[in-house]
């Protein structure tokens, strides 16, 4: 039987479980974690900014300090709400690999458990003992997904929320069409969905809704933000490059992402399948061909092209929010 034709999964996710989270909100967006990019300053900025902030735990390294940064996203916090009870702080969100190569896991789940961080947004499939450590404590397990079929293997295994990854999307991205996947994932799923992949304006996030999201997932809008930590070359890299400037390529990590040709280039590197189509450029695997993905190779989705300003997140935000009130559908 096709999935998408397959009864409903019976989600723990609910409609309620969205609507309660989307009150919180300032603007339904999700501000998507980012490897080294993001930090407690860029996820502390998002959260009261009025967007659910998030960080990979592998940026804090070594693994100790992931307890530092969590205690000090929690205690800016709420002292932030504390002096702002009319405008609280949106919640905060950590994000873990769930795979058998990342050797921190335990460590990282014991943390997250230990400060009930609220929302664990969980790359590739949640394993049960994950979705239960959150759930044990009242948080709220997100799953990305990039396929229907990923989707309801994640649904099934319980978790609260989805967000559908599409094509165009910086960092490890989907290829479908958002206009094919958020309503295939809707046949089955009335819980929280979040959909991400070059989602750069408020009339984007506005039409991730009609499309029948819930929330936007933004990640390259943010790394020209003040508080990313980004070099500024990379930067202005972003703020100059158009979606014709981004590559998707397998080669540097055994799955599909997107970077930019020009960071390539830096390294002398091409994504071109054969390196004689461009003279002085190796391809990967070629003899003497290295870098490292997202260290040296920088990585932006098709959004690049949309990104107008360095600015401060509270004034990303205001603009996302000014054009989103402004694009009603
Ligand atoms: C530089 C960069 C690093 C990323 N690192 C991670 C990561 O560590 N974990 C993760 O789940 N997603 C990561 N992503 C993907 C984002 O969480 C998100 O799916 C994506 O940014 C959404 O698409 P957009 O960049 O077009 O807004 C990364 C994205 C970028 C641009």
């Amino acid at each position: 039987m096709q999935a998408s034709t397959s009864p409903s999964v019976r989600p723990r996710g609910s409609r309620a479980q969205a609507e309660s989270l989307l009150t919180r909100l300032r603007l339904p967006v999700i501000g998507a974690p980012m490897f080294i990019i993001s930090t407690p300053a860029l996820v502390i900025a998002q959260c009261k900014a009025g967007i659910v902030g998030s960080i990979p735990a592998l940026n804090a390294r070594p693994k100790e300090l992931l307890r530092d940064w969590i205690a000090e996203i929690k205690e800016t916090l709420a002292a932030h709400d504390a002096a702002h009870p009319e405008a609280p702080a949106a919640p905060f969100a950590v994000n873990q690999i769930a795979h058998r190569t990342n050797e921190r896991l335990d460590h990282d789940m014991r943390v997250i458990a230990d400060a009930e961080v609220p929302i664990v947004i969980v790359s590739l499939a949640a394993p049960a003992d994950i979705i239960g450590a959150v759930h044990g404590y009242g948080g709220l397990v997100l799953n990305d997904v990039v396929s229907a079929r990923h989707a309801r293997k994640c649904a099934e295994a319980g978790v609260d929320g989805l967000i559908a990854v599409c094509a165009g999307a910086g960092g490890h991205t989907g290829t479908q069409s958002p206009f094919a996947l958020v309503p295939e994932i809707r046949q089955f799923w009335d819980g929280p969905l979040g959909l991400g992949g070059a989602i750069g304006t408020g009339r984007g996030i506005r039409a991730a809704r009609i499309l029948g999201a819930d929330f936007a997932y933004i990640g390259t809008s943010f790394i020209v933000a003040d508080e990313a930590n980004a070099q500024e070359e990379y930067k202005d890299m972003v703020l100059a490059a158009t979606a014709e400037d981004i590559v998707m390529s397998d080669k540097l990590t055994g799955v599909k992402a997107n970077f930019l040709r020009p960071s390539l280039e830096a390294q002398g590197l091409t994504a071109a399948p054969s390196a004689g189509s461009q003279p002085g450029l190796k391809a990967f695997g070629e003899e003497g061909a290295s870098a490292k993905a997202w260290r040296d190779v920088w990585s932006a989705g098709h959004g690049a092209g949309l990104v107008q300003q360095r600015a401060p997140v509270a004034a990303l935000i205001e603009t996302l929010r000014r054009e989103y009130e402004s694009a009603i559908g």
